[in-house]
């Protein structure tokens, strides 16, 4: 029986941990040709060798995606290797978690801003060209902090708004290229980000206890709705943005 993604060259950043990673498993484990593009080289290599062991086809390029030229030649390496490109998986995030607005430093603020949207707008210019002829779908990774009140880091917040927005408008400009845009708008997972942002273990917990359910999602529940996306099954979705936070933003 075939995979849901047989035959896509997919490109995912991010990839090297948490929801990145889980969703490279899986489109690899769907039939996908994976590029896992990470600044993180060792945990990045990690991935794409596990690919590997389990059968899968799959290469590590190493790129920082809020710099051009290294976007750049990371998707001139992922044609080069794979010859076109079907699919791109803007997921390479940072959350730095930070003060009131008027106590965030320019750093702060720039180095959200510069990966979470920058790093989205990057890597969709040097990898629209390669899907202009034959279509593509490309899935951003925007966060319930982008549609509501981001209350540990405003500058996560505008920037995960910024990629629902860049999201909506590139469905506009790219569909007589037949290539969809849509976003996913993940609320609390568990992950190294997560957990790292949170402040301590406890608190962590709290927030986990706090959500419907008492649980929180696993990188795979973001995975599962970006292999829809991903593949052909969603052919007439675009613009669209998909909330995955167990009910957490609907019930406060
Ligand atoms: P993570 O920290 O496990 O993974 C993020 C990956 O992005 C890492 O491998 C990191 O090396 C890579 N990365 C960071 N900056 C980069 C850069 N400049 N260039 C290349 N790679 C870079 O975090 P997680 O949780 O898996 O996050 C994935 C995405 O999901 C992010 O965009 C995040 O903002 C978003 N998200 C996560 C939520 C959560 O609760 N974990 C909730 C909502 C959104």
């Amino acid at each position: 029986m075939k995979g849901r993604l047989e035959g896509k060259v997919v490109i995912i950043t991010g990839a090297a941990t948490g929801i990145g990673r889980a969703t490279a498993m899986l489109f690899a484990k769907e039939g996908a040709k994976v590029v896992v593009a990470d600044r993180n080289v060792e945990q990045g290599q990690l991935t794409a060798s596990e690919i590997k062991k389990l059968g899968g086809d799959s290469i590590f390029l190493s790129a920082d995606v809020s710099k051009a030229c290294e976007v750049k030649n990371m998707v001139d390496e992922a044609i080069s290797a794979y010859g076109k490109l079907d699919v791109l998986v803007n997921n390479a995030g940072v959350l730095i978690r930070t003060s009131r607005l008027h106590e965030v430093s320019e750093l702060e603020w720039d180095l959200t801003l510069n990966t979470d949207v920058k790093g989205v707008f990057l890597c969709s210019k040097y990898a629209i060209p390669y899907m202009l002829e034959n279509g593509g779908s490309v899935i951003n990774v925007s966060s319930t902090s982008g549609i509501r009140a981001s209350l540990i880091s405003s500058s996560y917040g505008v920037a995960k708004a910024g990629v629902i927005s860049l999201t909506l408008t590139a469905s506009q400009e790219y569909a007589e290229n037949g290539i969809r845009f849509n976003a996913v708008v993940p609320g609390i997972i568990d992950t190294p980000q997560s957990r790292g942002s949170t402040g301590s273990t406890e608190e962590f917990e709290l927030r986990v206890s706090e959500n419907p359910g008492g649980r929180v999602g696993g990188p795979e529940d973001v995975a599962y709705m970006m292999l829809f996306l991903a593949s052909d099954e969603s052919s007439y979705v675009s613009g669209a943005s998909f909330v995955i936070d167990g009910g957490r933003t609907v019930g406060f």
